[in-house]
């Protein structure tokens, strides 16, 4: 397995592996949302990675930029979305991703990651609700306890307040 950034021309296989991994119910507004960060121009970098079986995209992540509400302060990112086509699940292929993106993080000196998600997955990589909750999304959220931050450098870091994202994950649905 091999993972790589992704470009412009990996869009549709990109939309394709989120059709596949999510229920129908979230299918179409995910891989919309994935397509459309892979095309969003914005000064601070958007990450967006493929990993790679036999050629084929098997599964992908994106983690985006986040700003202090308050002073529009880049501290941090936020990692969404993630998914790997089901026939590719449980081969690690979904934490590799994860560790690539917070290894480009740390080296970027972003200090803060943010996910929205399940506890039980993303606490394996040392992702908390505690250091999250001092810092308010952008939308109210349906779940509450899915909010998970991982402090990644040791840098002064805000200590909390609201925060706010890029244009394609400012929809309040996503949330
Ligand atoms: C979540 C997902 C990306 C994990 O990818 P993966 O390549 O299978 O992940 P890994 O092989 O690294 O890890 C598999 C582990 O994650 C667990 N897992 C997968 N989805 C999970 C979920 N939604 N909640 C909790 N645990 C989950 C598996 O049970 C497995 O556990 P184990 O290590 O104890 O056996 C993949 O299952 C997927 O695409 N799911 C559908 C889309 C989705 O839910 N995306 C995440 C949104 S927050």
């Amino acid at each position: 397995m091999k993972i790589r950034e992704a470009t412009i021309d990996d869009a549709e296989n990109i939309r394709n592996v989120y059709l596949q991994a999510f229920d129908d119910s979230e299918a179409q507004m995910v891989s919309d949302f994935a397509v459309n960060l892979l095309k969003e121009n914005h000064p601070v970098k958007i990450i967006s990675l493929v990993a790679i079986e036999n050629k084929e995209i098997v599964g992908h992540i994106a983690f985006s930029p986040v700003f202090l509400e308050s002073t529009n302060e880049n501290f941090g990112y936020i990692l969404a979305p993630l998914a790997v086509s089901p026939e590719f699940q449980k081969n690690e292929i979904g934490s590799s991703l994860v560790k690539f993106g917070l290894d480009i993080i740390s080296k970027l000196g972003s200090i803060i990651v943010f996910v929205y998600g399940d506890t039980q997955y993303y606490s394996r990589f040392g992702f908390k609700t505690g250091l999250a909750s001092n810092f308010e999304p952008p939308y109210a959220l349906q779940l509450p306890e899915g909010w998970h931050a991982l402090k990644l450098n040791s840098g002064v870091s805000p200590e909390g307040g609201k925060i706010i994202c890029v244009d394609s994950l400012s929809d309040p649905d996503l949330w």
